[in-house]
């Protein structure tokens, strides 16, 4: 049986465009059923739509300080969609609790830095500013505290003289777009294993 992946993005999707082609292999255990973003103009819808794959938008904005009625509103598309697991590729909404427990283990999300390391935003610049010989990126499961899961996999990039925070987010992006598509892979088989 594949698994039903949600993936949800505010932006331009790169790291969403490599899961949808991952999952386009036959022996893939996932299959991506829904794209939702939160700002109507995340260039990554029409690269989803691109790709065959059904795209909704929930504009954080209408709700005000409403953050319980923008995740209800959530949870409603996500189960229209029966989706198993979802996929935070560059969705900048801290999720709350209550929605975070309602899918417990099964939000993944990938995060530009070698976590513990650089939590929360500016990650690259603050690697670079502390000195550090490597960056990187983390894909975890997400937990009620801010980039605090279990680490399910992680990749390393050397920081290198004269490197900017741009500069340095590109290689690291490079990085996630390999890391993200086998950490879900993985993920879905043992998770597909196990049931
Ligand atoms: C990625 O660096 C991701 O780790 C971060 O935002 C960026 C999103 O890029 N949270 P994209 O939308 O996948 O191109």
């Amino acid at each position: 049986m594949t698994t039903r992946v949600a993936i949800l993005i505010s932006g331009g999707g790169s790291n969403m465009v490599r899961l949808i082609e991952s999952m386009a292999a036959d022996d893939h255990p996932g299959r991506p059923v829904i794209v939702i973003s939160n700002r109507p103009d995340a260039a990554g819808l029409g690269k989803a739509r691109a790709l065959g794959v059904e795209t909704a938008v929930l504009d954080h904005r209408t709700f005000g300080k409403d953050r319980a009625g923008f995740e209800t509103a959530l949870a409603e598309i996500l189960a229209a969609h029966a989706a198993d697991i979802i996929c935070l590729a560059g969705f900048m909404r801290v999720l709350g609790p209550e929605f975070v427990m309602k899918y417990q283990g099964r939000i993944l999300n990938i995060h530009p830095s070698l976590l513990p390391k650089y939590k929360g935003l500016d990650t690259h610049a603050r690697a670079i500013q502390a000195g550090d010989a490597h960056a990187g990126c983390s894909v975890h499961i997400v937990t009620p505290a801010l980039d605090d899961g279990p680490v399910l996999g992680q990749a390393s990039v050397p920081i290198l003289p004269g490197d900017t925070p741009d500069v340095l987010a590109s290689r690291v992006l490079a990085a996630e777009h390999q890391l993200y598509p086998q950490v879900l892979r993985d993920y879905l088989t043992a998770r597909a294993n196990e049931q």
